[in-house]
């Protein structure tokens, strides 16, 4: 284990594209407001754009002074443990954003595909876990606004047969997915580009379903970019297709009955992005010189 975090921080200091850093950079203002024109609108406007440190009185959180992160951290460079400690560019861009509001962050690693549920329930104050931003989500919780993008790719095996996305679909192939996750969601669904629920191995992580496909019991893994290179940096024989597929935001979750929380969490993102520390984190974990 000792070995493989290790190899891992390697990679990521190797790694050398940032398909997030773009968009992080150019995260919209949190307090966008309609095109409306009326004093009223132009009031409201100005009460969003609250700053952090203005919105911490109002804040309520599961426990008082603590900000309750839930977060799977089998996710580099998102979220990942070194020997005790959960690193990664969401654990770091989390604490930074609970010094804004003067809370104590606080991080739970727990199943991916519990974390919704989680917060939704409010045994959480927040789900970061280079989480997607999807309309099925949006129904269960609100979203920050984004901090990075991710891009479904595919895990072969070196020398395998699958190609492409298409050589995937087209025959007959295992994919392992992990449970919960988009690239789950995607692959599941024949009908819209995936290979169907019948060719779909889920794991609790991604590491588990690198281990299936280093032993031959899955064909492909469909997970997120960056934790997909880091992933073949760390294990011998395995490459990604060239071509990934569905561009995603990754964001904060938050329950919808805690829209104080949804305002400072935005105000205080828009902060760290105007200052440059979310750009920072980002490099630090995804080096781009
Ligand atoms: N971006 C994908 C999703 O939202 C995968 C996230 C998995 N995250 C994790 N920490 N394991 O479904």
């Amino acid at each position: 284990m000792k070995t493989f975090t290790r190899k891992l921080m390697s990679v990521i200091i190797a790694a050398s594209f940032c398909f997030g850093l773009a968009s992080c950079s150019k995260t919209p203002a949190a307090s966008s407001v309609a095109s409306e024109t009326t004093t009223a609108a132009e009031s409201k406007a100005s009460e969003s754009e609250t700053s952090a440190a203005e919105s911490k009185a109002e804040i309520k959180t599961v426990t008082a002074g603590k900000l309750t992160m839930a977060t799977n951290a089998t996710f580099p460079p998102y979220e990942f443990h070194e020997g005790e400690k959960i690193v990664g560019i969401d654990a770091e861009i989390a604490k930074a954003v609970a010094d804004k509001l003067g809370l104590e962050l606080v991080i739970e690693d727990v199943e991916f595909d519990s974390i919704i549920a989680g917060v939704q329930s409010g045994k959480y104050d927040i789900g970061c876990a280079g989480m997607t931003v999807t309309e099925d989500r949006l129904k269960s919780v609100n979203f920050s606004t984004s901090y990075a993008t991710g891009i479904q790719s595919i895990i072969v095996k070196e020398g395998s047969p699958i190609k492409t996305i298409d050589d995937l679909v087209k025959g007959k192939y295992k994919v392992g997915v992990q449970s919960g996750t988009t690239g789950d969601i995607y692959m599941s669904d024949a009908e819209n580009g995936g290979v169907g629920e019948d060719r779909i191995d889920r794991f609790k992580n991604g590491n588990d379903a690198v281990i299936a496909l280093l032993a031959g019991k899955i064909d492909a893994i469909c997970i997120d970019n960056e934790p997909a290179k880091a992933y073949v940096a760390a294990n011998k024989g395995l490459s990604i297709l060239e071509t990934p597929f569905k561009e995603e935001k990754y964001a904060i979750a938050i329950s919808k009955d805690n829209e104080a929380l949804l305002t400072a969490i935005n105000s205080a993102l828009d902060e760290l992005t105007k200052d440059g520390t979310i750009a920072k984190i980002i490099e630090k974990y995804i080096p781009t010189k």
